[in-house]
């Protein structure tokens, strides 16, 4: 979505894959304090996005939406001031339809969905300095054009507010898989690609509820083509630092979140990071791959269900390239320059996680332990590749 905002995948914190319901202001207050001490807001992390439940179960008599009293005492706006104060940026959740989707399962009462209220909500929003909407497709019905209208009809809202908004849609809630079979960047900034992510590396699922991490990769990677500035597939908040999976798995995938040009949105408590949560997130390699300017997604270059091997280009003409071991066991995943789309006879590889490099004439190789993700930055060649130079746009002769 050509709105002027996430040119690169957003990067910032969610708060529902740790605290689901249990939020409050003082808890986004903690979070928000710890993103800067920690150092991860410098390190790109600026999105505190509060999920579903900050707000009352009715509306107030002018059918403005109100944050919940007990929980969100000094409002959304004293809320969104603070985290700007600190350099953050202030996310919120609102579903498209009559409920949110804790609404819909009852644990939490009411139906303050934005139906009808669209443009009222984004004026709303606006008002008190949100700048990332979270928009949760909350129903099993709808077919896919009543979900393009009713997601368009929402970026429309947020557009004429005239405040540049991030708009991050699901469609995928309680529904049947309609993520993966469009390319929403013509409605939103980021789009859901499944259903919830779990803290698990694989849940055997191939499209369901809910989604491990070789499961998402799965449905992701052949939408690579959709990813532009301004437009990403989204494959669900991160679990790294949840403590589902070995680190291995962790470093995996931030690796394949990275290589994927997928928003980075921890979903993990960051007042509490062991170190190699804090290793893992903060790794600088990556994020410069991830938040790359020519923001494409890795392309598969192939797939043997064991190895695969992922490629993303990069602004200055190098290529990342992620060798995955999908299997159980330590194996040799192998690419060449030639292949992730590089000429000339020498290159040289530098290691995300080591920093380590070496020369090479072509291979592109490594031992890699299972479920784990090798990632080699590759430059040199015949010189990096130019820069594509945009298409000019062609010049309008004036009507006399
Ligand atoms: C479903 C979404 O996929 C989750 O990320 C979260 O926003 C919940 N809804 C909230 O109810």
């Amino acid at each position: 979505l050509d709105n002027g905002v996430a040119r690169t995948p957003p990067m910032g914190w969610n708060s529902w894959n740790t605290f689901g319901c249990n939020i409050s202001e003082t808890l986004i207050k903690q979070m928000a304090d710890s993103i800067v001490s920690s150092g991860l807001r410098d390190l790109g992390y600026q999105y505190v996005v509060v999920d579903d439940c900050w707000m009352n179960s009715t509306r107030d008599s002018a059918g403005n939406l109100q944050a919940n009293a007990s929980r969100f005492p000094s409002g959304m706006k004293a809320l969104g001031d603070y985290l700007h104060n600190k350099g953050l940026k202030f996310g919120i959740y609102q579903a498209p339809l009559d409920k949110t989707c804790a609404q819909y399962f009852n644990s939490y009462p009411g139906a303050t969905g934005a139906q009808g209220h669209e443009a009222q909500d984004a004026r709303q929003f606006a008002a008190w300095g949100v700048d990332y909407l979270k928009y949760d497709w909350c129903s099993p019905t709808g077919t896919i054009d009543d979900q393009v209208r009713t997601f368009a009809k929402m970026r429309d809202a947020l557009a004429a507010t005239g405040r540049p908004i991030v708009y991050s849609i699901n469609s995928n809630s309680i529904h049947d898989k309609t993520g993966p079979r469009r390319d929403w960047g013509d409605i939103a900034n980021m789009w859901r690609t499944t259903e919830d992510i779990t803290n698990k590396w694989d849940t055997g699922q191939t499209n369901g509820y809910p989604m491990g991490i070789q499961n998402i990769v799965n449905v992701t990677v052949p939408l690579a083509s959709y990813a532009r500035p301004g437009a990403f597939n989204d494959p669900d908040m991160m679990e790294v630092g949840r403590g589902g999976m070995n680190d291995t798995e962790m470093r995996s995938h931030m690796a394949l979140w990275a290589i994927m040009a997928s928003p980075l949105i921890l979903g993990n408590d960051v007042r509490n990071m062991d170190s190699a949560t804090q290793t893992i997130l903060k790794n600088q390699n990556l994020i410069a791959i991830n938040q790359d300017s020519l923001a494409q997604q890795g392309r598969q270059i192939s797939n043997d269900s064991t190895r695969r091997v992922l490629a993303k280009r990069l602004a200055n003409g190098d290529v990342a390239v992620a060798l995955f071991n999908q299997g159980g066991g330590t194996t040799t995943v192998s690419t060449t320059a030639a292949a992730v789309g590089l000429s000339g006879g020498s290159f040289t590889l530098r290691d995300a996680w080591t920093n380590a490099t070496s020369t090479s004439t072509g291979a592109i190789s490594a031992s890699v332990p299972a479920h784990g993700t090798v990632v080699y930055r590759v430059s040199g060649g015949a010189g990096p590749s130019p820069t594509p130079t945009p298409t000019p746009t062609p010049s309008v002769t004036p009507t006399p």
